[in-house]
């Protein structure tokens, strides 16, 4: 089967891209990672692109760092940021960071200051703090962010002004994964994190899998100019068909609640693909990716 794209919905910003293969797949994410790196770059000088955890995108990274793509993205202007971390140290094996490292950071010409790890030495709370008040400097200029001045998220209500728009830092690129319970980052199912819109990051205990996350939240994800979903494997392709085409419950399917104001893409394999789409002549109505407002 050869690769297809459907398009989502009507205004044509929501994409469903198909390859045959895994292999084809991770091909496909490293072309968009350069496409979308490039034009940012282009655009402003630099890209801020936010990694995904997990074990999908270490094939992507492993891609990126290879021969074949690595001199396609110009390093020393990107930033790398995580999407989610777990709440262990960056020399841990779950540490999202230390994938990202030994897969493609230690081996690319990126420059130590552009990689933005969360400190999980600090604790998870602090490390959520610590990592909001970061890009509110790299990525928005926000000047330090004391705990006195005012959260440069929550629009002022100063009585002489109209209340000012939440400063909010804009990723050029989220690259993101999803569990087989349709979480996204670590926006789980019916937890705290996902009612969250007065902060960029936020940390929090997962029953699921018995440890404190620190994640981006729906209103840093929505703020980006790109985001790209990375699924595949059989074993996505019923939570895929649940988000993509079932019922709108972002409660219970977190992933849908990504609803960006720039362009959505989910890149997924057949095998992934296989209860939704199974080759490009669906109905094109079949796949009205809802706006959660
Ligand atoms: C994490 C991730 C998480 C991940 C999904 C999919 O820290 O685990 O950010 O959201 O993307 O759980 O994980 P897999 O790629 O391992 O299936």
């Amino acid at each position: 089967m050869p690769p297809f794209v459907i398009v989502l919905n009507d205004d044509s910003t929501y994409f469903l891209q198909v390859e045959p293969t895994a292999q084809s797949l991770m091909q496909l994410a490293a072309k968009g990672f350069v496409f979308w790196a490039g034009k940012a770059i282009e655009r402003r000088g630099v890209a801020h692109i936010a990694l995904s955890g997990g074990s999908t995108p270490k094939a992507l990274f492993e891609l990126l760092a290879s021969e074949a793509f690595a001199r396609q993205v110009f390093w020393e202007r990107v930033h790398v940021w995580w999407s989610d971390e777990r709440d262990v140290p960056a020399d841990d094996k779950d540490s999202n960071y230390k994938m990202a490292h030994d897969a493609l950071l230690s081996r690319v010409p990126i420059p130590a200051a552009n990689v933005h790890r969360v400190k999980t030495e600090l604790g998870a709370a602090d490390a959520a703090a610590d990592y909001e008040a970061e890009m509110l400097r790299v990525i928005a200029g926000v000047d330090e962010v004391t705990p006195s001045s005012p959260h440069p998220l929550i629009p002022s209500s100063d009585s002489h002004h109209e209340p000012s728009a939440p400063i909010r830092p804009r990723f050029d690129l989220i690259l993101l994964g999803m569990g087989d319970d349709g979480h996204t980052a670590s926006l789980f199912p019916h937890s705290d994190a996902l009612q969250v819109n007065d902060r960029l990051v936020v940390s929090h205990f997962v029953p699921k899998v018995n440890m404190q996350r620190i994640t981006f939240t729906y209103p840093l994800i929505n703020s980006a100019d790109t985001v790209i979903f990375l699924v595949n494997g059989a074993g996505k392709a019923g939570v895929l068909r649940r988000v993509l085409i079932g019922d709108v419950q972002p409660a219970e399917l977190p992933s849908q609640g990504v609803v960006p104001q720039g362009k959505l893409f989910w890149m997924v394999d057949a095998d992934a693909a296989g209860e939704v789409a199974t080759g490009p002549g669906y109905p094109a109505d079949e796949f009205i990716y809802r706006r959660v407002l």
